[in-house]
């Protein structure tokens, strides 16, 4: 018996071949292993690996991961003494109004013109005459606005009449925050919502295409330095410009480069620019980098730097009054710290890693701006922060241009009111355009420089107009910053 044990266990002796069967297969496996872990999912904004070593090109192979994109060279700028004196900062305060009797009825006289605009809309409508409809229906708008029939039938014309999907669903969606059981609405809006979000969805993914070709793009490439140079100077011309600020491009360039003052402008508005300057050159050097949690003291750092370090008072700190922005009133000072610190928690919770990333950095700007923990700086420290969080994903920092103001507020307006889709959707733009101006710029397209100095700009790509950033009152700057983009 003992023999025939003996005997059964002698085939289950390992043999040579055995020991290499068995670690071929292990091989085998931890290849494998390898390969799928390539295709684990992993955050879309917080790369976890060291930055620099994660570049990869191509959405197809399971989502890949993307190291952050930085800002142009230091040397490039020529940017060198950041301690120049700055001046403190009072906050701007808007008032806002309780409705007097004479306004109510101004209301009510609006309402009636409004209605009478409808009708006639809608006639024009049926007869086929279009414009005239929509000129009819804008008027109805801007006479009332929250008026529920005016914004669905208006979205109704926009959808039928104009195959405008996205807006319509938007004035729909509108017309139910002002009355949630208007069922015209509730009826539209059953139809456009699910169309609507699959247009969105598509419109990340364009987006995302047009990163991986920008990662693509070597960073030693001249004309990509030149691009990033461009939006860099832009950025902070823009982002001071929409609250006011009224340097030219050429200027704020002129002040990047040389740290020279320029003639007949005030302290302040060098002072608001040099502050841009050192708050993204203080994100570029730490945030991006930390693939981890973005912090309140994060938050506070850039916004010490908006409004200059030797301003002990408000640099840094949340506000100690009530303040008030247009019709908006942001929480009182006594809530801050709770607000910020749900803030903080939202920024980095599981249920933003699953969100896009533009949408994401969207939100988060919509969120921060709308508590308005500053006395002043608010709307830079938020563009800042959603420029943060787009770099770490792999973006460039977009522009939201000073000429584009008036939509940018409406649609933080919506959002308040209910609707973030808009300003989502309004940052998709603004990161496109971006997008399209590297891509351009580094393209065989931007070689012809004298193409780039034609005085009309008719034919030149969409991004090219958008980029020139230059408001009329701007004269005397505008055509030659116009062309910098080929010559730098
Ligand atoms: C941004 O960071 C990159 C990489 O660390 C660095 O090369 C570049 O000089 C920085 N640019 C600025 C403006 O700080």
């Amino acid at each position: 018996q003992q023999q025939q044990q003996q005997q059964r266990w002698q085939h289950l002796r390992p043999s040579k071949c055995h020991v290499i069967t068995i670690f071929a297969s292990g091989v085998l496996f931890s290849l494998l292993m390898l390969t799928l872990l390539d295709f684990v999912p992993s955050s879309p904004h917080r790369p976890r690996a060291v930055p620099g070593s994660l570049r990869r090109v191509g959405s197809d192979g399971g989502r890949a991961l993307y190291a952050p994109r930085h800002l142009p060279d230091e040397s490039l700028l020529r940017l060198a003494d950041e301690t120049r004196v700055m001046e403190p900062y009072l906050p701007v305060i808007t008032r806002g109004k309780t409705k007097t009797a004479e306004e109510q009825q101004d209301t009510l006289t609006n309402e009636q013109e409004a209605l009478g605009s409808l009708k006639m809309a809608l006639e024009m409508k049926q007869l086929g005459k279009d414009d005239k409809a929509l000129r009819l229906f804008q008027h109805a708008l801007a006479l009332s606005p929250r008026h529920p029939e005016i914004l669905t039938k208006y979205g109704e014309f926009l959808e039928h009449n104009r195959q405008d999907v996205v807006s319509a669903d938007q004035y729909y969606t509108q017309a139910l925050t002002v009355n949630p059981y208007y069922t015209e609405a509730l009826a539209n809006r059953e139809r456009t919502a699910q169309i609507v979000e699959q247009m969105d969805a598509k419109r990340f993914e364009a987006l995302d295409r047009k990163r991986d070709a920008l990662s693509s793009v070597h960073s030693s490439n001249m004309a990509l330095k030149r691009a990033e140079k461009e939006a860099y100077i832009q950025h902070i011309y823009h982002s001071v410009g929409i609250e006011g600020n009224t340097m030219s491009l050429a200027q704020t360039r002129s002040i990047l480069e040389t740290r020279m003052a320029v003639d007949g402008k005030s302290i302040d508005e060098h002072n608001e620019i040099l502050g841009l300057d050192a708050a993204l050159k203080y994100i570029n050097a730490t945030l991006v980098n930390k693939n981890d949690y973005i912090t309140l003291k994060d938050i506070l750092e850039i916004h010490r730097r908006v409004l200059g370090h030797v301003d002990p008072i408000e640099g840094g700190e949340f506000r100690r009054t009530q303040v008030y922005v247009g019709g908006h009133i942001p929480p009182g000072p006594g809530d801050l710290a709770i607000l910020m610190g749900r803030f903080e928690n939202w920024l980095n919770s599981e249920q933003v890693f699953l969100m896009h990333p533009v949408k994401y950095a969207a939100m988060a700007h919509y969120k921060l701006v709308h508590i308005h923990p500053f006395s002043d700086g608010n709307g830079r420290t938020s563009r800042l922060l959603m420029n943060t969080l787009l770099m770490r994903a792999g973006y460039p920092p977009v522009i939201i241009q000073k000429q584009h103001r008036h939509k940018y507020y409406n649609f933080l307006q919506l959002a308040n009111e209910g609707d973030i889709r808009p300003f989502v959707r309004f940052i998709a733009d603004c990161t496109e355009r971006t997008l399209d101006l590297y891509l351009w710029a580094t393209s065989e397209l931007s070689h012809p420089v004298p193409l780039l100095a034609q005085e009309s700009m008719e034919g030149m790509p969409l991004i090219f107009n958008s980029f020139t950033g230059e408001e009329g009152d701007d004269i005397g700057s505008g055509s030659g910053d116009a062309i910098r983009i080929g010559v730098i």
